[in-house]
């Protein structure tokens, strides 16, 4: 290839990359969260950065009704991560409490440990984050809603 071909196929590469995900939107680099022997029980949970944002996986039950949110690893392993960045104004929410509740302390809106919204003000969930399963490790690889 000679230097007139790769300006072109940089420059083709680079327009394919602004058509799929729109101007001013990165792709973070994917993180490799855990081993899934980690996440032995349900509920269980393992803290992460994720595009510089902390973030939460956590083995949710065993579900029959598709979710875009959940990650099937087996039979009976179904993993769950989401932002810990608070969908009302961007306070950080504390990891779940025993009860699976998370409470944002800065106006109260309260969210399931699954990262599902149970009560505002904030009036949709913690952003979910794409889980893929690497050589028996999960991984971040990107954002679900976008
Ligand atoms: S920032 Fe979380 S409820 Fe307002």
């Amino acid at each position: 290839m000679n230097r007139r071909e790769a300006h072109k196929t940089l420059l083709g590469s680079a327009l394919a990359l602004v058509g799929s995900k729109g101007l001013g939107q990165s792709v973070p680099s994917a993180v490799r969260i855990a081993e899934t022997s980690r996440l032995s029980e349900v509920w269980a949970d393992v803290p992460f950065m994720f595009a510089g944002q902390p973030a939460i996986l956590v083995r949710v039950p065993v579900s029959k009704e598709a979710n875009p949110r959940v990650f099937r690893v087996s039979e009976q392993v179904y993993l769950t991560a989401y932002s810990r960045i608070c969908t009302h104004l961007g306070c950080t929410v504390p990891l779940p409490d025993r009860e699976q509740k998370i409470e944002c302390g800065c106006h109260g809106s309260r969210f399931r440990a699954d990262g599902l919204l149970v009560g505002g003000p904030a009036d949709r969930p913690l952003r979910a984050i794409r889980l893929e399963l690497r050589d028996g490790a999960v991984w971040a690889v990107g954002w679900l809603d976008n």
